[in-house]
């Protein structure tokens, strides 16, 4: 059913329409880790992918549960914060119960001149990106590449609709170590080349929240989960 808003105050602007994305800063420790658990020992995830890079690594069920303790939290309060604004302020998390479910996650190792077509990820709600480790010296590549009236070597783009007033239909993503991105799961991206020799290391995961309503005093503690 559409939520009917009513606005409250004398002078509004709002954005209703358009999917959210979400950002935060990984602690290094979980950086670290995730980098510590890489191991040519995981399975090839690429002919699921389609990805034109060296490596893509599936997580195996440690590495989901190291990333699902480190950022579930945020991805339930991404869902949260989504799901309240789609419905315009009316939508109450205090007496629900999320459960995440991490479809799966795998590691992308990208090298000089590799890169990642433009895809969406299927058959999940949420998807992400977090940034492990760049090539030595890309800062130089990218100082170049500012000079430039549209930079984008090895970074992310986001694209949405199509270019509108007032509006914008995509969004330029430059990694850092340490960044980590929330997006949902049909929003088209792509990662252009970059010519600096080393490696340009993230890990994506595939995630669905399921929500379920409870009262309050009968919700179980869920202290990794529970907003
Ligand atoms: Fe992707």
């Amino acid at each position: 059913m559409s939520s009917i808003y009513t606005p409250k105050e004398g002078k509004e602007f709002f954005t209703p329409f358009g999917p959210m994305l979400g950002y935060y800063r990984m602690p290094p420790e979980l950086v670290d880790a995730l980098n510590g658990a890489m191991s040519d020992r995981l399975e090839d995830h690429s002919d699921n992918l389609v990805g034109k890079v060296s490596q893509e690594l599936r997580f195996d069920q440690n590495l989901i549960n190291l990333a699902a303790r480190g950022l579930g939290q945020m991805l339930i309060e991404y869902h949260v914060r989504a799901r309240t604004r789609c419905n315009f302020g009316e939508y109450d998390h205090t007496e629900k119960k999320f459960t995440l479910d991490v479809m799966s996650g795998w590691f992308i190792r990208q090298f000089e001149n590799e890169y990642n077509p433009l895809h969406i990820h299927t058959q999940c709600a949420l998807s992400c990106v977090g940034y492990l480790m760049l090539p030595e010296g890309i800062e130089a590549e990218w100082a170049e590449d500012y000079q430039d009236h549209h930079p984008s070597h090895g970074h992310l783009q986001f694209a949405h609709g199509t270019d509108v007033h007032y509006s914008v239909c995509n969004f330029m993503v430059k990694p850092r170590i340490g960044d980590f991105w929330i997006f949902p799961s049909y929003m088209f991206h792509c990662v252009y080349p970059f010519k600096t020799k080393g490696e340009r290391r993230s890990f994506s995961m595939n995630v669905t929240i399921e929500e379920e309503n409870v009262a309050a005093e009968q919700a179980p503690l869920q202290k990794t989960w529970r907003l």
